[in-house]
């Protein structure tokens, strides 16, 4: 099927988009993008994803080219004429099309903003989440603004091919002996009754899905550290976990190797995705 997808204003088949090769996306990775994810046709955590949309934006001093209010309605228009019941909804802004300088452009270059989206029916029942991932580490080599959410992901790609090679689901990334994050996700373990997950910093990204998941644990009286902890503190802990838009809460079974725990999915993890679907869901829009 055709998707309908969203560039620059206008609503198009998916085979009639098009941006230009000059486009600072392209050739610089100028670029800044958000992952929406849609339960029972709504919106998830829209709000938030807006806010961190900005604030990427305004760190790269880059232009918004569309207020937050025609942006809900165009993830509105997509779920709506592609049907989208379980998914994700992708949507990209970058400095536009200019002839190749390192230096900005004025401002008279239109950003590009594309939209469009994926569906994934099944993404709130994924088997992942009964059976468990299993992960490798390696060492974080991004570069130091990875709070900034840009398109800039081939050391995640080359993460994922490397525990795709190794028979895992996903790379943990290590930096001077502690857990950044997932390739595409925040990392966490719980020893004892406490949920450990990395304070917030320029080293790892500012997960929608990690507030989320650490606000409902609050309130259901969970201990929460938000500290670094080493690849041998997970790799002894009584659970591992990740968190993103595309995943909830997924549980973590296997470190290099190593089983987590008793090498099940562990309860703290599930109780919390139970929590955060049924919450999330509730304040979808
Ligand atoms: N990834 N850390 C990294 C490096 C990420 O790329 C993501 C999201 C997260 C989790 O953030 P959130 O909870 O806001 O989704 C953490 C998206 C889903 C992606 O690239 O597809």
């Amino acid at each position: 099927m055709t998707r309908t997808v969203y560039v620059n204003g206008e609503y198009k088949p998916e085979n009639e988009a098009t941006v230009s090769i000059f486009d600072r996306g392209f050739l610089f990775a100028d670029g800044v993008y958000e992952v929406t994810s849609v339960l029972g046709g709504k919106l998830l955590d829209f709000d938030a994803h807006a806010v961190r949309l900005q604030r990427s934006l305004d760190e790269l001093e880059m232009r918004n080219p569309i207020s937050k209010e025609d942006l809900l309605e165009v993830h509105r228009e997509l779920v709506r004429a592609n049907n989208i019941q379980e998914g994700l909804v992708y949507l990209q802004i970058t400095r536009g099309a200019a002839d190749r300088d390192f230096a900005y452009p004025g401002d008279d270059v239109e950003p590009t903003i594309v939209l469009f989206t994926q569906s994934k029916p099944g993404l709130a029942n994924s088997p992942m989440a009964q059976k468990g991932m299993k992960v490798i580490s390696i060492e974080d080599q991004r570069w130091g603004r990875r709070d900034i959410k840009t398109v800039q992901l081939l050391y995640p790609s080359m993460g994922k091919m490397a525990a795709k090679a190794a028979g895992a689901d996903d790379a943990w990334m290590i930096e001077d002996g502690m857990v950044t994050e997932g390739t595409s996700n925040n990392a966490y373990i719980v020893k004892g009754d406490t949920i450990v997950t990395r304070h917030l910093s320029n080293e790892i990204l500012h997960g929608i899905t990690r507030a989320a998941v650490l606000r409902f644990a609050r309130e259901a009286q969970m201990k929460v550290e938000e500290r670094s902890f080493t690849l041998d503190e997970a790799k002894d802990a009584d659970e591992a976990f990740i968190t993103s838009a595309s995943t909830f809460v997924m549980p973590v079974v296997d470190i290099d190797g190593k089983a987590i725990g008793t090498g099940k999915p562990g309860s703290v993890a599930a109780r919390l995705r139970e929590i955060y679907l049924e919450e999330s869901l509730k304040s979808a829009i």
